[in-house]
């Protein structure tokens, strides 16, 4: 499974990305707005850091808006992945512009029907948003894995991107049904390396280490020559 980056802030990309397991970034209006920084300074700067696809979303909200942003946004770097929400205009756009080579992602996904029309119209990933399905009382893992189920049965090769991730619980469903990409919100990254068992596990050998001394690092004992 792909793993993304749900953030816009360079500092936190910055420090996911020397794990060395980062495959791309997400970001969306609310994300780019909170740094509070020109939207295409933030997007370069992000493509900088990490080699791998980059989404940036448009902001119109009628097909030939969404088209020209399109066309301008995949031109900015080879990594980008334009952003386009499910909407009836929105899937007019992805079906022109994915002709064109230009690769979507479409967001604001919540129904594996709506997952269908993305495909159908070229989509290189769609993004069902799992953790606001929930909290409407809706399982959003259950309709990620009835789009995966459906892409299956058509061989689709648009990628199932889970969005809107709240846990390692979520991340760990994403992984069993088969997700493509996993986008994860940097505090939920983080708790992916830990383990207390490691933590103490660690510790122990450390110490055992330590104990027998230069029997085991080798050192020659001081006036022994
Ligand atoms: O990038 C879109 C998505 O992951 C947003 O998540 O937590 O705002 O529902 P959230």
């Amino acid at each position: 499974m792909k793993i993304f980056l749900d953030t816009a802030n360079i500092d936190e990309i910055r420090v996911a990305a020397k794990t060395g397991i980062l495959d791309g970034v997400t970001t969306n209006p609310s994300l780019i707005a909170k740094e509070g920084k020109a939207f295409e300074d933030v997007i370069a700067e992000i493509c900088s850091l990490v080699d791998g696809p980059i989404s940036a979303e448009v902001v119109s909200t009628e097909t030939a808006g969404m088209i020209s942003e399109a066309r301008h946004l995949a031109g900015l770097h080879d990594n980008i992945v334009v952003k386009v929400p499910l909407t009836r205009e929105g899937i007019g756009a992805v079906s022109v512009v994915s002709q064109e080579g230009i690769r979507t992602n479409v967001t604001l996904c919540f129904s594996p029907l709506q997952a269908l029309v993305a495909a159908k119209a070229g989509a290189t990933m769609v993004s069902p948003f799992t953790g606001r399905l929930d909290d409407i009382g809706h399982d959003g893992m259950e309709i990620c894995s009835e789009i995966v189920q459906i892409y299956e049965n058509y061989g689709y090769t648009t990628e199932v991107l889970v969005a809107s991730i709240r846990s390692p619980k979520h991340v760990l469903e994403a992984a069993l049904m088969g997700a493509d990409i996993a986008t994860i919100p940097p505090k939920v990254f983080d708790t992916m390396f830990n383990h207390p068992l490691t933590d103490k596990g660690l510790a122990a050998f450390l110490a055992d280490w330590e104990k027998a001394g230069d029997a085991v690092t080798g050192a020659v004992p001081a006036g022994s020559d």
